[in-house]
């Protein structure tokens, strides 16, 4: 298992001080909307400058027509990173388009599928998807595998049972950790290290139990020797 710290502070300077706190650790770096938008190409340098292995997560959840999505994705492929996402609901000829155009690359980077956003309650997300979470995380996730993709972001209570319907090399990434029992903000389904280590994820995410710490580094330390 992997750790992914989420880099969703303020301003890119608190960013960085975070991620230099974390020089000495072998985490990946998930960088979202939030710092994207804002701080763009510089800010994925940046982090490079610090450690070079650092290992980045672009969080961009791409959705759109497959033509676009697989433009985005070529142009994802010159930022440098190390994983990138698309929307599963996005569908599979888009998902397999993007994969196609990323063949002629000798080295791409993993790509996932998002499967349910962890914020849902299973109520929210059947009003939308007009199905419960586990029948269509399943679904979508059996998408993103038959159209070449290498795994998924899902919840860690979906993990398992969507390596028993793909394989079990097809990854998961779990948002919505609470290492500690911490304060699980609008996160609905949130499930602790030992929960995810069970489940057989891949990576998992944290984003506020470490960035809202005053000692981030010592949060980081605590998780990874849990694994
Ligand atoms: O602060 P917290 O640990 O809840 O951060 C979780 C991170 O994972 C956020 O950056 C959020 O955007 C992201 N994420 C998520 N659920 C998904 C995909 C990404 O919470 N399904």
């Amino acid at each position: 298992m992997k750790l992914c710290v989420a880099l969703d502070l303020p301003t890119k300077e608190e960013n960085l001080e975070l991620v230099y706190k974390l020089k000495d650790y072998d985490v990946w770096l998930k960088v979202g909307f939030r710092s994207y938008i804002r701080d763009g190409k510089d800010f994925l340098d940046s982090i490079k400058k610090i450690n070079p292995n650092f290992k980045i997560f672009l969080d961009l959840k791409l959705y759109d027509i497959p033509n676009t999505m697989a433009d985005a994705a070529e142009s994802i492929m010159g930022l440098g990173v190390d994983m990138f996402n698309v929307h599963a609901s996005s569908g599979k000829k888009a998902m397999k388009e993007v994969m196609k155009r990323l063949e002629k690359y000798d080295k791409r980077p993993i790509v996932l599928a998002v499967t349910a956003l962890t914020s849902f309650t299973n109520e929210e997300f059947s009003e939308i998807y007009t199905d419960n979470i586990t029948t269509k995380a399943n679904q979508f996730a059996k998408d993103a595998n038959e159209s070449g993709l290498d795994g998924v972001v899902c919840s860690a209570f979906e993990s398992k049972a969507i390596k028993d319907i793909t394989s079990q090399n097809f990854m998961t990434l779990t948002p919505g950790i609470r290492p500690f029992g911490e304060d699980a903000g609008d996160q609905k389904r949130v499930a602790d290290i030992s929960y995810a280590k069970n489940a057989m994820v891949d990576f998992i995410v944290v984003g506020r139990p470490i960035y809202q710490s005053k000692t981030p580094d010592e949060v980081v330390k605590k998780i990874l020797a849990k694994f």
